[in-house]
């Protein structure tokens, strides 16, 4: 049985949980590893598809895969935005770049994408990244933006999954990442469609990965915690002051990005970036998990205040 009960707020384990992680972080070499572990991860190389690829974490993914040699589809709704990436890692790396502006909110979007990923024959990479956050109680934010949520988080990496396995599966190689959260393993008030879409991620990976065992296609869950991106600068996040967020409790979105490529040669389905994390995430099924939830909380309250 769970066990909710409330230990009140306890800084004190938050700051040394941010502490170990710092200095296991500090290794020496710990990123230079991380990056040759990537780059022998995948290869030889091929297609990849990155959903949400105008900005941040997506964005990020395709400058990494674009210096390992991917041809690259990128989508999402800023056309103008996916386009100068284009222009740009074409010029510089010589590879072959297209451009899908699709709304993965739209289910008529969904399907043409899902159509491009079954016309793609060398596509050995799927990422679902896309995604987006909202503020406030369940109620206070409109049905449709839960509506669209799940959609965008869940029933596009569906579609697209479906789209993309049976060619992978066919030729014995590739992966799908599914960008999933750390909100997944802590659900709170104020997020509770989007902890949900992402908890959906993290079991559908992890089914589906057991299902594909022995096929040499893989599938990951990522989980990264707090990010550098444009994700907090949506209209639905006016007012948000990063600075109300523990300093150590923020990645880089290459962080991210290299540790997720580099899993991909191991056998771990949830990945979950930074030290820190995973030291919170080790702790949930451990006699500590009251206070990890409780201080999980009491962050999240910092930036969704009443919740
Ligand atoms: N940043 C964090 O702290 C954090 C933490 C955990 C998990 N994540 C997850 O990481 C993923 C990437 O987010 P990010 O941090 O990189 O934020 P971001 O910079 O805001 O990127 C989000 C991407 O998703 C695309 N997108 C949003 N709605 C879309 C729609 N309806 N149709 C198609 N594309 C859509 C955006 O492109 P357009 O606006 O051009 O459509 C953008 O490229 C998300 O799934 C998010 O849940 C982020």
């Amino acid at each position: 049985m769970t066990n909710h009960t409330n230990h009140g707020g306890r800084p004190g384990v938050l700051a040394a949980l941010v502490g170990l992680g710092a200095a296991l972080t500090g290794l020496v070499g710990w990123r230079a590893l991380q990056r040759a572990t990537a780059d022998r991860a995948l290869l030889p190389t091929g297609r990849a598809l990155i959903t949400g690829a105008s900005s941040g974490i997506g964005e990020k993914f395709a400058r990494r895969l674009a210096t390992m040699g991917f041809d690259l589809t990128l989508v999402a709704r800023r056309e103008e935005r996916l386009r100068a990436l284009a222009d740009e890692l074409v010029g510089v790396y010589g590879i072959q770049v297209d451009v899908l502006a699709a709304d993965l909110a739209r289910e008529e979007d969904i399907a043409r994408v899902s159509r491009a990923v079954e016309a793609q024959p060398d596509l050995v990479l799927l990422i679902n990244n896309a995604g987006f956050g909202t503020r406030g109680s369940f109620t206070e934010v409109a049905l449709e933006r839960h509506l669209d949520m799940i959609r965008v988080h869940d029933v596009a990496s569906v579609a697209l999954t479906w789209s993309a396995l049976p060619r992978m599966v066919e030729r014995g190689r590739g992966a799908v990442i599914n960008v999933s959260s750390i909100a997944a393993f802590f659900p709170s008030g104020g997020g509770s469609t989007y902890t949900a879409t992402k908890a959906y991620l993290n079991n559908f990976s992890e089914a589906l990965a057991a299902e594909l065992q022995g096929t040499g296609v893989k599938v990951q869950a990522l989980c990264p915690g707090f990010t550098y991106s444009e994700f907090h600068e949506t209209s639905e996040y006016e007012g948000f002051d990063r600075g109300h967020i523990p300093a150590g409790l923020w990645m880089s979105a290459e962080q991210v990005v290299d540790e997720s490529l580099a899993a991909l040669s191991g056998d771990n389905v949830i990945v979950v970036p930074g030290r820190r994390y995973q030291a919170m995430v080790g702790a949930i099924n451990s006699p500590m998990r009251g206070i990890i939830r409780n201080t999980a909380r009491a962050v999240r309250r910092r930036w969704n205040p009443d919740r």
